[in-house]
């Protein structure tokens, strides 16, 4: 079961889990996954998908679950704060209560943002994170950390099999085309011939993971032996400038856009990098396609869906 299986990652779950011959149960309410994601497969009689919000109960059989509802970026999870601390922590408890009655394996995507805006760079899986409990990203932040804690609760009070990955930013086919995340703006800007918008100096760094990488990685985790546990940091270690993608945007887009500077967003991070000697070492798990690779799939797919709308 995959929770959260009609949006950006949880569709490519879906692919690859069905291409490993898995029955694959999608669990999503819709609000920022679309079916369009999981259109190819319908009618595919190993896939079934079921309209259902996270933060109430579900009784279903499964054997495997993978716990990915929660809107992902700041425009969507700021929408309804209240909603997006529920359905993490809600939705965690009802998730976890469920792995309980019938003693699945269950995985959590929790997230880079766990560490806030970090002191140590880059962020070890031992680091505890600095994050503003009242700043306007704190309904995902603290959501998110309160989601591991009950994931390891669970695990110490009743031995439940659990694995915990912390995502660093991923990209590719399916993003959601306005969720002001950097790849997906940088992108849809250049495709439209609009200005493409930079927040600061554009010296702040982030890490970019292809989709393909990280679903591999999803694959591993969930594979290892009952006593690993993570959390485990799953990212594309190689860092970039937001100036330095804008200007691989740019080059591969071949548009008429400029660079605009805008005003940085409260509590956004400055660096974010994972360290994921734990990954490579537990998981013999590694990303291995390029920025350059990746942005060309990305682009292509947005052109298709601007073209298509
Ligand atoms: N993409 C990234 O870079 C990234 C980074 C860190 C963590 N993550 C985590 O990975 C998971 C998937 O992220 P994504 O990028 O695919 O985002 P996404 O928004 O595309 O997917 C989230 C899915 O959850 C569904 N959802 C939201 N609230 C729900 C609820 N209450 N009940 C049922 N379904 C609900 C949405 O409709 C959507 O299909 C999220 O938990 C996110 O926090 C993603």
């Amino acid at each position: 079961m995959i929770t959260g299986g009609a949006g950006f990652l949880g569709s490519h779950l879906c692919d690859r889990l069905l291409k490993e011959d898995a029955d694959v149960l999608c669990v999503d309410n819709f609000f920022t996954g679309t079916k369009q994601n999981l259109r190819h497969l319908i009618g595919d009689p190993r896939f079934e998908l079921i309209r259902h919000d996270v933060t109430f109960p579900l009784y279903v059989e499964v054997d495997q679950i993978y716990n990915l509802a929660c809107p992902a970026s700041p425009v969507h999870y700021q929408f309804d704060p209240v909603q997006t601390t529920k359905t993490s922590v809600h939705g965690a408890i009802n998730m976890l209560g469920l792995a309980r009655r019938v003693k699945a394996r269950i995985f959590q995507a929790s997230t880079s943002e766990v560490y806030g805006d970090p002191e140590v760079h880059p962020q070890q899986e031992s680091y505890w994170g600095r994050v503003n409990t009242i700043g306007p990203r704190a309904c995902y932040d603290e959501g998110k950390r309160c989601a591991e804690t009950l994931f390891f609760d669970y695990y110490r009070q009743h031995n439940l099999d659990i694995k915990v990955a912390r995502i660093f930013n991923t990209y590719g086919p399916r993003m959601h085309p306005n969720d002001g995340r950097v790849v997906s703006n940088f992108i849809v800007q250049a495709l439209k011939g609009e200005d493409v918008t930079i927040y600061g100096d554009g010296q702040q760094t982030r890490s970019f993971c292809y989709v393909d990488d990280m679903i591999d990685g999803f694959i591993k985790l969930m594979a290892t032996d009952n006593d690993f546990t993570g959390p485990v940091n799953l990212g594309n270690p190689g860092e970039f400038t937001m100036l330095e993608l804008a200007e691989k945007v740019l080059q591969l887009v071949q548009g008429k856009s400029k660079l605009a500077f805008l005003a940085l967003p409260t509590d956004d991070p400055r660096q974010r990098q994972p360290d994921i000697t734990l990954a490579k070492s537990k998981l013999e798990w590694e990303p291995s396609v390029s920025l350059d690779d990746g942005l060309k799939e990305t682009v292509s797919y947005f052109k298709k869906l601007l073209a298509d709308q």
